[in-house]
């Protein structure tokens, strides 16, 4: 079906494209516009986690939502997913980098759209969404609560009833499990955050129908940004897709010292913590008898060019979400557009990313990149 209207809006394109690209305002190729729609449609359809009995549970997500405001889960009883994860700043914090009880090695991760993801973490470092749920509530930097800890925390708690009417007795757990159940509920929360439709969909849903009144809406300088996205700019090599995102793992330049002497081995790290992890797919955690998407931990192995690369991000509602990079180190749209467009080979390492050189923009092409990025914005669900 896809493959059709592809077809039927290339079509309507070669007979009609250029003879209307004057008179309608329409700005891209024929190549272009199949690009285009190679990012849509939008919202991508969903399945429920079969790894994570509770996704999909009323009950559970509406639990999980308590918990994640809740200071039950830390140590200190005064942290809770959102002291990071803020509401009014869109799931992040606004910092380069997160803040716990020290700063953090990254900056936060914005919590929409992740159920649609393979990897988890700017490093993969887990591959599922409870697994990297949970990871907050006993790391030391975080939430420092032990299993132990967690088991004795809900159970004086006013969730306690809730908890069990969905898995049963507390007391009859062992701590581990209790804190991957804590980590299923907070994902079946975290799946239902959804990014809303955009400008940008309206005019590629607009494109496949050939409806080019309702296209000529869309900017003229976002479709000029569009189009050095999907063209010259190369962006779409690793930002593909419905999400603007391949999934997996590049090396866009960004120097990866943490600090003078300390790195951030990104994919490389985040494979050995990966394959650590009694938390995977392939794990006994997962409630999937098939194992679905366990071939992916099965196969992964570190190799050098993993060193020093990052999961590619999403960019819809990206806007929304400053500062970027996995550090943190840019503070805006442009700045990142203009680091790509200036982009110091030096910095990529030298089995790393032959797609990535400098752009060398002007400041219209720079502005037309930033405004085409703005109209990835959706409202926002509430978290
Ligand atoms: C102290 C700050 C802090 C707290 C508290 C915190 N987070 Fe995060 N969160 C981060 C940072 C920093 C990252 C990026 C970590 C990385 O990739 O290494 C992140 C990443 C994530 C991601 C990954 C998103 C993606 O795109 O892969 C999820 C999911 C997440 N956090 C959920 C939670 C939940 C649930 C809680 C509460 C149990 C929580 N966080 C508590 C700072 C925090
Ligand atoms: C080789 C793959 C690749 C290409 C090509 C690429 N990117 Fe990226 N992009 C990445 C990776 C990887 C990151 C995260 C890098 C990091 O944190 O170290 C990223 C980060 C970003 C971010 C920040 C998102 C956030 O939430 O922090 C934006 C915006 C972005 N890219 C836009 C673009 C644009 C615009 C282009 C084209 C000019 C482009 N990218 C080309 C891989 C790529």
């Amino acid at each position: 079906m896809r493959g059709l209207l592809t077809f039927l809006v290339f079509c309507w394109a070669v007979m009609f494209g250029a003879s209307y690209a004057s008179a309608t305002g329409l700005l891209l190729s024929e190549d272009e516009i199949g690009l285009v729609l190679s990012h849509g449609p939008w919202p991508m359809e969903s399945a429920s986690d079969p790894s994570n009995v509770m996704s999909g549970n009323r009950d559970a997500i509406e639990l999980g939502r308590k918990l994640f405001f809740s200071p039950v889960l830390s140590s200190d009883r005064q942290t809770s997913c959102a002291s990071c994860h803020v509401p009014d700043l869109n799931s992040t914090d606004g910092l380069p980098r997160g803040k716990g009880t020290r700063s953090l090695d990254r900056n936060t991760s914005a919590l929409y759209n992740l159920r649609h993801n393979r990897w988890f973490g700017w490093a993969g470092q887990n591959d599922n969404l409870w697994a990297q749920s949970l990871a907050p509530i006993s790391h030391p930097d975080e939430m420092q609560l032990s299993d132990q800890g967690l088991k004795r925390s809900l159970a004086v708690s006013e969730f306690r009833g809730d908890y069990e009417a969905l898995f049963g007795t507390l007391g009859d757990d062992d701590p581990q499990q209790v804190l991957v159940n804590v980590g299923k509920l907070l994902a079946a929360h975290l799946e239902t955050l959804e990014t809303g439709r955009t400008a940008f969909d309206e005019f590629r849903d607009a494109l496949e129908r050939g409806d080019l009144e309702t296209a000529a809406v869309y900017p003229a300088a976002a479709q000029r940004g569009l189009s050095l996205f999907v063209g010259r700019g190369g962006c779409n090599f690793c930002h593909s897709g419905p999400l603007f995102s391949n999934g997996e793992f590049h090396d866009a330049g960004v120097p990866y010292f943490i600090e003078p002497g300390r790195v951030d081995s990104g994919r490389h790290g985040g494979i050995k913590a990966l394959r650590a992890s009694p938390y995977t797919l392939d794990g006994v955690f997962s409630d999937d008898p098939g194992k679905t998407g366990a071939w992916a931990v099965q196969n992964v192995i570190t190799q050098h060019s993993n060193f020093g690369t990052f999961r590619v991000p999403g960019l819809r509602s990206v806007a929304e979400t400053a500062p970027y990079m996995h550090n943190g180190s840019l503070s805006s749209l442009d700045a990142v557009v203009e680091h790509y467009s200036n982009i110091d080979m030096e910095r990529l390492h030298a089995d790393g990313e032959a797609l990535l050189k400098p752009l060398n923009l002007n400041d219209q092409q720079i502005n037309d990149l930033v405004q085409f990025l703005k109209t990835l914005s959706a409202p926002l669900p509430e978290l």
